[in-house]
């Protein structure tokens, strides 16, 4: 016994509200041919909030107000939403195996899900200390953070603990973003994490440089080049945290943020995989002609970088990508082409706020005042960096741009700029961008 649809998208995440809202809009949708299936118990959301506006001292958003697809300031999709337009949410539902050949998927209720074609959306997840060999991942006051029920576990932690102690684990995009809410929430914080530098898979030394004195500012202590071996524990909450080096720290609450492993578990062995995600074409569809990947879990080719193929675990990617996957899918006449796609990534802390774009590959260039508690004379940081390879713009980060001096950046990047001297454009900075 089961339902067969048209269309199925498995995972009710960014990436699925995006492909909802692309499907509506070209009359795809009608008469329940699309069905989304997702074990999260809300209609698709803009997962970013979580680690921003979610843990807002005051004022802090909830849902339904960053329901999908409020983050590009398009419709707010709510489950009347998909209600209204015949699309059939199957939510607080895991999916337990798939079957590409026989085009079905098996539920955690038992019930088997048939489709024309699939497309899988279902993210990546969260991984845990104990992949590293340390447990306490179930201690009341451990949190790490992907989904609503993560963040609500989170502020209550955090607001049970005021001038409290808070160890964060992990310096990437979660450490930095969680550690600047929780001093913001008045919760001393310790950064613990086994590199050199914050954000080492994108940040230069020097740009991590700036954010770990701007944050050292606020209050944060960085404990770098050192791992976290066990957690004191008592009464079902973790009380210390207990480093290689021997060092001890007294926590009332600890966040994790180890990275992210993409949800593929369902499709092993049936759809050819590379980066650790489903390997796509530049329609977006897998290995098996009915299946097509998008958002974190889908390694894709990017057009930019020689159709090198990437899997990119941000936002801006999973929306792209899901309307690329329903433009080319709905595509009778063939002519859809290839997808052609800009990383692009983004961060917002305290009042700080950063854009990268492209592949931090190549020389890096730095501009503007990136001295610890840069922006000379108080006003708001502007600096950034350029990455050049083979005489061409790959990439640029900027912190502090305004709309088109993003819009700029991004455009050199894009159009892979020609540098003649390398030393001309760190003096020219910005200029390079705004006024080529
Ligand atoms: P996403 O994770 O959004 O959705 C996957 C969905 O599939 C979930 O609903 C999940 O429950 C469901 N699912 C998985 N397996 C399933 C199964 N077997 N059965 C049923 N359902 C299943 N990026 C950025 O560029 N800027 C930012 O500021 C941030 N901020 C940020 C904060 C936080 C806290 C996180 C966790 C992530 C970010 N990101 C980000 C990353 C960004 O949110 C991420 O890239 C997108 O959410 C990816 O969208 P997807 O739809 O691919 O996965
Ligand atoms: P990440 O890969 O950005 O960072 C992981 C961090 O954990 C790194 O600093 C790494 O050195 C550290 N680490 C690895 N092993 C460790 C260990 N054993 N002990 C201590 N530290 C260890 O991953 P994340 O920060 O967990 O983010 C998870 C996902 O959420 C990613 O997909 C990320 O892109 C996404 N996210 C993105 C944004 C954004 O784009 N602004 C914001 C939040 C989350």
């Amino acid at each position: 016994m089961g339902r067969s649809f048209e269309y199925v998208i498995l995972g009710g995440g960014v990436a699925a509200g995006y492909a909802a809202l692309e499907f509506v809009r070209r009359n795809a949708a009608s008469s329940q041919e699309l069905c989304i299936i997702s074990d999260e118990h809300f209609a698709p959301y803009e997962r970013p909030a979580l680690s921003k506006g979610y843990l807002l001292p005051r004022g802090a958003q909830r849902l339904p107000a960053f329901h999908t697809c409020v983050g590009s300031s398009d419709e707010l999709l709510t489950e009347e939403w998909y209600n209204e337009h015949g699309i059939v949410l199957v939510l607080g539902t895991r999916v337990v195996a798939a079957d590409v050949r026989g085009k079905t998927l098996l539920t955690s209720s038992g019930e088997t899900i048939s489709y024309k074609t699939l497309i899988v959306a279902t993210g990546a997840q969260a991984m845990k200390l104990e992949e590293f060999g340390v447990s306490g991942s179930d201690a009341r006051n451990v949190c790490i953070l992907r989904d609503v029920e993560d963040a609500d576990k989170l502020v209550g932690v955090m607001r049970s603990c005021p001038g409290g102690n808070a160890v964060v684990v992990g310096g990437g995009y979660i450490g930095m973003e969680c550690a600047a809410a929780l001093v913001t929430n008045n919760v001393k914080v310790t950064m613990v994490f086994p590199g050199k530098h914050c954000m080492g898979r994108l940040f230069t030394p020097k740009i991590a440089e700036f954010y770990e004195s701007y944050y050292t500012s606020k209050g944060v202590t960085f404990l770098k080049e050192v791992a976290v071996t066990s957690m004191q524990r008592s009464a079902g909450k973790v009380t210390a945290v207990i480093l290689g080096n021997g060092r001890r720290l007294p926590a009332d609450m600890v966040v994790v943020g180890v990275g992210a492993r993409a949800n593929t578990g369902l499709f092993d062995g049936q759809l050819a995989m590379e980066k650790g995600g489903i390997k796509v074409n530049g329609r977006m569809q897998a290995s098996d002609a009915s299946v097509y990947a998008v958002g974190d879990v889908a390694a894709f080719p990017v057009k930019l970088f020689g159709g090198d193929v990437r899997r990119l675990e941000h936002v801006d990617c999973a929306r792209r990508t899901a309307r690329h996957a329903v433009v080319a899918m709905l595509d009778a006449s063939g002519s859809v082409g290839d997808i052609d796609y800009l990383p692009f990534f983004y961060s917002r802390v305290f009042s700080l706020s950063w854009q990268f774009y492209g592949d931090n590959v190549g020389e890096a260039v730095h501009f503007g005042d990136l001295a610890p508690g840069g922006g000379g004379g108080g006003g708001a940081p502007k600096f950034g960096a350029y990455w050049v390879r083979e005489g061409r713009i790959a990439g640029a980060f900027l912190e502090g741009g305004s709309p088109l001096e993003n819009e700029a950046v991004a455009a050199a990047v894009r159009r892979g700029a020609t540098v003649a001297d390398v030393a001309e454009l760190g003096r020219r900075g910005l200029a390079f961008a705004t006024q080529a």
